[in-house]
């Protein structure tokens, strides 16, 4: 008989009601797994569209499904071709799957060993577990893609959230200013996090307050919220500024003459992790966590991510 865990899930596309919490089958250990005590689990806003079936299209769901791609959790079993983790390894992880359905929101869980890195030891368990997407996210899109130097300005869109918290520690390590956008509420949070200046987008169209703290232009946009703000903002990027959307996949954009644009969709990698473990580990990349939640209540830590509007992250701890 297989092995079973308790688990967040849900056995049809829908909203927050669909999900349940109790015990399911684990998957069998295939030789290059291991099997995790989960220690916590990352909520991202992905995670919702997935369960309401809208990105079947990327990556297709099997049911019953576990959701959750973000974990941090100890080896307790690993599979026979296991080469570089070992029982009792402390690991984090995007661990996204062609399929989603064996997801992180459970007590144990099977992933395979080459989409895990050792966790940052510096940060705690609840930390470690909200870090991997947006981290990743964050890294792939104004380090890697974007390219951002020392000396350039970067104005980042959701600049409050789980990806624009990692944004702002990201652009301020390599000596970039960083021009903050989300509700003033959230303002002391993105100074905290080193951001040099904050823009309210609810205080009327941002253009303007964006060129008074930035008259020479932005450099590098990255947006993570899209919509008017967006809109609003490109006018300022400099002729040949650079446009990193997390978002927006460009259809239906008016871009400025010159303007480079990319979409970035996170992509699992070890060696990212790494770069993000060893930088928690100085001390420059801390994961601002805005509330937890016990499996019991996966449900409360989803309506707590569907309002959009979260300070730092949600995490789940089983
Ligand atoms: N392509 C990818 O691979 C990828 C990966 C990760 C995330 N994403 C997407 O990126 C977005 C951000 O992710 P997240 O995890 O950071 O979400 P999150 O933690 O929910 O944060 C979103 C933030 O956006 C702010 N915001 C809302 N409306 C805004 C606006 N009009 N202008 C500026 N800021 C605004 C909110 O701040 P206030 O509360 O202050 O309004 C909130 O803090 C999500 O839509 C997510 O689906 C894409």
């Amino acid at each position: 008989m297989a092995e079973q865990t308790k688990a967040a899930f849900y056995t049809e596309f829908g909203g927050i009601d669909k999900i349940q919490v109790g015990p399911l089958d684990l998957p069998e250990l295939g030789p290059h797994d291991v099997r995790l005590q989960v220690k916590a689990a990352g909520v991202n806003p992905v995670d919702a569209v997935v369960r309401e079936g809208k990105f079947a299209q990327v990556v297709p769901s099997a049911f019953p499904t576990v959701p959750g791609w973000d974990v941090c959790g100890i080896v307790e079993k690993c599979g026979p071709g296991v080469e570089r983790l070992a029982v009792g390894d402390e690991v984090y992880g995007y661990v996204r799957q062609p399929v989603a359905q064996h997801g992180t929101f459970a007590e144990r869980i099977v992933v395979p060993e080459n989409l895990l890195a050792k966790s940052p030891e510096k940060l705690s368990w609840v930390e470690a577990g909200g870090l991997p997407l947006a981290g990743l996210t964050a890294y792939q899109s104004v380090i890697k893609a974007g390219q951002l130097k020392a000396g350039e300005t970067v104005l980042i869109l959701g600049a409050s959230g789980g990806v624009g918290g990692s944004a702002i520690q990201l652009a301020k390590n390599v000596g970039a200013t960083v021009v903050a956008v989300a509700s003033a509420d959230s303002a002391d949070h993105m100074k905290k996090l080193g951001a040099d200046f904050t823009v309210d987008y609810k205080a009327g169209p941002v253009a303007e307050s964006i060129k008074r703290v930035a008259p020479a232009g932005i450099d590098l946009l990255f947006d993570a919220a899209s919509g008017d703000t967006l809109t609003q903002s490109l006018p300022t990027l400099k002729p040949n500024g650079r446009l990193i959307s997390v978002l927006n996949d460009g259809k239906g954009l008016v871009l400025p003459a010159g303007v480079h644009f990319q979409h970035v969709m996170a992509q699992p990698s070890v060696p990212d992790l790494d770069f993000l473990r060893e930088l928690a580990n100085t001390g420059k990349l801390t994961v601002p966590i805005a509330a937890t939640f016990p499996l019991d209540e996966a449900r409360k830590a989803f309506e707590q991510i569907e309002t959009h509007h979260t300070t730092g992250k949600v995490v789940l701890v089983p």
